[in-house]
């Protein structure tokens, strides 16, 4: 999709996209649309009586006058709520119905609007970002689409006379680039993307100027990390653990690690899945996605902070190698694990990763993703991300740059009591806690393997990387959860 800025006159072809509050007061450019309308544009408001609420579209077709096909009234809301996040799902809600005509182009008509919370260029800036996040599409795999099928839609113009609409718009095109990354790696299919293609994309971000480390199994084995290594040990695709680096900031600066799950398959292993559903494990390397994308982001907008992404790459399989259940693995930290289910084996890459992290970055700071766990839907549903963390500051932090990202958090209890819950008989711990409180055991497994002076948070973001519906600025698939998350936080933290 081809996104501009223009505050020239709006054009006399293709689909005009026009945003009313809910106070339906007239913006210049509303004046100026439906006086080359000859009125039709205000009459037909009227007589639909459309009240611009969020989201809500009154499709106005040939207009009297107007040589243009479509005006589409654009809901926005109450003027003083108006915030970047609503600008954003005005974008994609305008995407949306632009996408559904026949139009080659649209034209989101911003004179005059302006919101109790952004206004100008910034505004501008976000309604194409959202605009662009709706118009993804995986469609790579398909050979037989109906022409009518596809979408036409190639060019996305904001009209605005704001001069600093593309200026503020340039950290957000990056991070959108980010966001598309994500929501390719978590859609691919797992027969295309195992740990060695995902390894593959990772080093395309040498493009960006991140350097690029990627283990294989013997060096890994050389490190000492049975823990991941036993995970993929009933695979025949060679286990990968990669670290892009990206040192925007000061030299003097430890970077901040950013850890993610990157399970390309999750069969279960020994103590295998049920069939049903199971081909949503394709996404299980969400984690790992969403911090490839966010370091695409923090590197294509050439971030003054040093970030550094670390990516654990497994495939679960049961085999005749596989690991077994009650088999006692040794982790990178020195600490053994007994496996009582194979199934919980994200944690089990993420004790190595994150050691890793750690021994080679001396990160002070880490954040992991993970597709961790399945009672964190039963939490949260598809709502918010879970955080675990013992850091209050760390979690304000976090709860701050989800509110502003959209990447939403919920803050759920770590304690030492659910660290008791994975005391084993035979080893250092078991990767499994009893009934009850999985996600909070799973995420007291990974406090473990974290350093005391370590400010660490982790986030289970199972709910959250799929995307079964469509949402304001995302179709259904691949959500790039995180991505934004991470942007933000690192903006507002180490920049
Ligand atoms: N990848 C799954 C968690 C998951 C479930 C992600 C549903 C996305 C959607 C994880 O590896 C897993 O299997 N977890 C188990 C842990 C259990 C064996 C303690 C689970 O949640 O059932
Ligand atoms: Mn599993
Ligand atoms: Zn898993």
């Amino acid at each position: 999709m081809q996104i501009s800025f223009s505050a020239a006159a709006l054009p006399k072809t293709g689909a005009i996209l026009l945003p009313v509050f809910d106070d339906r007061k007239p913006t210049a450019a509303f004046a100026a649309v439906d006086k080359a309308s000859g009125g039709a544009v205000a009459r037909a408001m009227k007589a639909a009586a459309f009240e611009g609420k969020t989201g809500k579209i009154l499709d106005i077709v040939s207009p009297g006058d107007l040589s243009n096909p479509f005006v589409f009234l654009i809901g926005a809301g109450a003027k003083k709520d108006f915030d970047a996040l609503a600008a954003q799902n005005l974008g994609g809600a305008g995407a949306a119905r632009a996408l559904a005509t026949r139009e080659k182009s649209a034209v989101f008509a911003l004179d005059g609007f302006s919101g109790g919370k952004i206004s100008g260029g910034a505004l501008a800036a976000r309604v194409a970002h959202g605009a662009r996040l709706k118009c993804y599409r995986f469609d790579k795999y398909r050979t037989k689409e109906e022409k009518a099928d596809k979408p036409t839609l190639t060019k996305i113009a904001i009209n605005t006379p704001a001069k600093d609409a593309k200026s503020e718009y340039a950290p957000l095109g990056k991070l959108g680039d980010g966001v598309f990354l994500t929501r390719d790696l978590v859609s691919e299919p797992a027969n295309i993307l195992y740990p060695e293609e995902f390894a593959k994309r990772c080093k395309k971000l040498v493009d960006l100027g991140v350097k690029v480390k990627v283990l294989g199994e013997a060096e890994m084995k050389k490190l000492g990390m049975g823990s991941l290594l036993g995970v993929g040990q009933g695979s025949v695709r060679e286990s990968k653990l990669v670290a892009m680096e990206w040192m925007g900031g000061k030299k003097t600066d430890a970077p901040v690690a950013i850890v993610g799950k990157g399970v390309t398959f999750d069969t279960g292993g020994i103590s295998l899945k049920p069939a049903p559903g199971m081909e949503d494990m394709k996404w299980d390397m969400g984690g790992a996605g969403a911090v490839t994308g966010a370091m695409a982001a923090i590197a294509g907008r050439k971030a003054k902070a040093n970030v550094v992404g670390i990516v654990g790459l497994v495939e679960n399989m049961p085999d005749g190698n596989a690991q077994r259940p009650g088999d006692v693995v040794k982790s990178m930290s020195g600490q053994t694990i007994e496996v009582l289910n194979t199934d919980a084996e994200g944690r089990l890459v993420l004790a190595d990763a994150l050691w890793w992290a750690q021994e080679t970055y001396k990160a002070k700071t880490v954040i992991d993703l993970a597709t961790l766990t399945g009672a964190i839907i039963v939490s949260l549903a598809h709502e918010f991300g879970g955080m675990f963390t013992k850091d209050d500051k760390l979690a304000k932090k976090l709860d701050a740059a989800g509110a502003a990202s959209g990447d939403k958090l919920w803050r759920m209890p770590l304690t030492k009591n659910h660290d008791e819950m994975i005391k084993s008989d035979i080893a250092d711990m078991q990767n499994i806690g009893g009934k009850g409180g999985g996600s909070s055991t799973a995420a007291a497994f990974l406090g473990r393997f974290i350093k005391d002076d370590v400010s660490w948070a982790h986030l289970d973001i199972a709910g959250m990387a799929w995307n079964t519906k469509d949402k304001p600025t995302c179709p259904k698939g691949g959500s790039g959860y995180g991505v934004a998350l991470l942007d933000e936080f690192v903006r507002k933290n180490f920049e």
